[in-house]
């Protein structure tokens, strides 16, 4: 692979390359297992991206970092998020499971030097999500919990539903949370609730519409 990528354009070499220094790096900082996760969201990322019109090199590059923060433990992401004063709200800063999403844009910038802010955004949002999600952040947030290591009742619904409707895979996805986070007693963040109730209100308009 190597001695191909001098007959590549410098663009699409420089891009490769990057690709596999962010690769190559989560491989080395991430517990196996969630490396292959990131391949796997990585995968899902382009594949979806290709499908409703997203930049590629973007999902895959956010697919392969998103979960960065998870190389730092709970009181490690805590501390920079307090060094980084980043304004996070209170469910955030108390629920391990989602600190790690913001947590890890900032480090993903400030450490790794990404600069590109629809990348840190998405990873930034793929946890809780958010009423007013773009393509791409729709695109990392179902990516996550759908990609082919996924094992969960109800993911090949989700995973049908994203060959063709992509707000339909994303409020399958969110309400699947919900109930998750609900069965296991842990606190719900409203930017879930707002992202359901915002696709719900999307689906009635389109409904309404084609009357
Ligand atoms: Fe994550
Ligand atoms: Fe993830």
């Amino acid at each position: 692979m190597k001695g191909e990528l001098i007959y590549l354009p410098a663009e699409v070499r420089c891009d490769l390359l990057m690709d596999n220094y962010y690769r190559e790096l989560m491989q080395e900082k991430l517990p196996a297992g969630l490396y292959r996760h990131s391949l796997g969201v990585a995968e899902a990322a382009v594949s979806l991206a290709g499908r409703f019109g997203a930049d590629q090199k973007k999902a895959y590059l956010a697919g392969i970092v998103h979960d960065f923060g998870k190389c730092y433990s709970k009181s490690e992401l805590r501390s920079k998020a307090e060094e980084l004063d980043l304004q996070l709200d209170r469910i955030t800063l108390l629920e391990p499971r989602l600190l790690h999403a913001p947590v890890g844009a900032a480090l993903l910038q400030l450490e790794l030097g990404i600069e590109d802010g629809d990348i840190l955004r998405a990873v930034a949002l793929h946890t809780t999500g958010h009423s007013d999600m773009n393509l791409l952040d729709k695109i990392i947030y179902l990516a996550d919990c759908i990609e082919d290591g996924r094992r969960y009742p109800g993911v090949d619904r989700i995973r049908d539903l994203a060959r063709r409707d992509l707000d339909g895979a994303v409020l399958a996805a969110v309400e699947r949370t919900i109930y998750a986070v609900l069965r296991r007693g842990m606190l719900l963040h409203p930017q879930s609730v707002s992202l359901r109730n915002s696709l719900l209100e999307k689906q009635a308009g389109d409904q309404s519409a084609r009357l």
